[in-house]
């Protein structure tokens, strides 16, 4: 350890008052997550969601069947997720009103419609006991001389990993609640997809979406562009729970070892981040073998994130949230344009380029 020193420069008044709300914050943010929990578990967006669209403090407690005397803590819990922007409050007060934001609006349940995808899963599964137990073991990990490739937090902690056949062991509830969670944020924006990117898949008669689960993107290509004959890969225990309606085929095999299906485009979307640098160019290599060349109309589609600082503070650190979410619980990371192009020059594509950025996200045409 590094020799202490025994002077140390105090910061001046100013600085030590912004320090400490700084430090407060820091410290207590986890109680922002347990509160935007504790309000998916209340039903809290639902509920309001059910009386029109916002509601005061006695309404809602009404609705939930909350006891009388917890209404002041009620009002302290509203606050604090007014001041996160979870919901909105107008006319302070007695009879102030809370209503959704666009972020509580997609953590409402059990409405169907087209492009919504209730996020609810999302926040259960990413504030549960093993994401937060994993987090809390941070310290431990980076200390222990573990053999590559590295096991993340997670994994060391739990002794099982995240989105394969250990998890039901770990947990069926977790598994099923991660899962879920899983499919409403990857499925989240494939209408922005479509609106942003018109040229994406015009001129593409065949596709393979490289584990794409159980194909609700697909589906939603052929739904869009019902001229593209599209080919859903992923793990048998995916697929063998996959609608069976011709809609799109379905393919079970391990995009590591098996031929990945052979098609004009081949798309990994949201796939590479939760993966090693190691796995992403063996995954890719394997996509490569599956696309004609740039000149017969070939391409391999990456829907990933990707980070800039330049995108403002709160896109930026929600990337970094991501990235730490990543490193806690899985061996794969968030990348830069740098980290994407090393990956596809590694991979031995030749050339990329941005379609779009779509928010956090980024669509690229990669090409032979
Ligand atoms: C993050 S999800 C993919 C999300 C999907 N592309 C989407 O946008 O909805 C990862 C998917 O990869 C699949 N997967 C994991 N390992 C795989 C492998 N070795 N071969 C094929 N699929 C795999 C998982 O079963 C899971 O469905």
């Amino acid at each position: 350890m590094a020799a202490q020193t025994q002077t140390i420069q105090v910061p001046n008044d100013a600085e030590l008052m912004q320090a400490q709300a700084d430090l407060w914050r820091h410290s207590l943010y986890y109680l922002t997550s347990m509160g935007l929990r504790c309000a998916v578990e209340l039903g809290i967006p639902t509920t309001i969601h059910g009386l029109g669209g916002a509601a005061t403090v006695p309404d809602l407690m009404a609705a939930l069947s909350l006891p009388e005397n917890k209404l002041p803590f009620f009002r302290r819990l509203m606050r604090v997720l007014a001041t996160a922007r979870v919901f909105a409050s107008a006319d302070g007060g007695e009879t102030e009103r809370f209503r959704l934001t666009p972020l509580s609006r997609i953590l409402v349940d059990g409405v169907v419609a087209d492009e919504h995808h209730s996020q609810r899963c999302f926040v259960l599964g990413t504030t549960s006991r093993h994401y937060v137990d994993a987090a809390f073991a941070l310290s431990e990990w980076f200390k222990k001389d573990l053999a590559s490739p590295v096991p993340s937090p997670f994994e060391d902690l739990h002794g099982a990993r995240l989105f394969d056949e250990s998890t039901p062991l770990l947990d069926p509830e977790l598994d099923a609640t991660v899962n879920e969670g899983l499919a409403a944020h990857d499925n989240l924006g494939i209408g922005t997809l479509f609106r942003e990117c018109r040229d994406l898949f015009k001129g593409v008669r065949s596709l393979t979406d490289c584990c794409g689960r159980h194909g609700a993107t697909a589906r939603a290509i052929v739904k869009a562009y019902p001229h593209i004959k599209c080919t859903v890969l992923d793990l048998p225990r995916l697929v063998d729970h996959a609608p069976r309606d011709g809609v799109v085929n379905y393919v079970a095999g391990d995009a590591f070892q098996c031929t990945i299906p052979p098609a004009q485009a081949v798309m990994l979307k949201l796939v590479l981040h939760h993966l090693s640098d190691d796995d992403c160019v063996k995954i890719l290599a394997q996509c490569k073998k599956a696309i004609p060349s740039r000149k017969e109309g070939g391409k391999l589609i990456v829907i990933d994130i990707l980070v800039e600082p330049s995108l403002g503070p709160v896109m930026f650190e929600a990337q970094l949230m991501m990235d730490m979410l990543m490193m806690v619980n899985t061996r794969g990371r968030q990348r830069n344009e740098n980290d994407w192009h090393d990956l596809f020059m590694t991979a031995g594509f030749s050339d990329y380029k941005i379609v779009k950025k779509l928010g956090a996200r980024a669509v690229f045409e990669v090409y032979l």
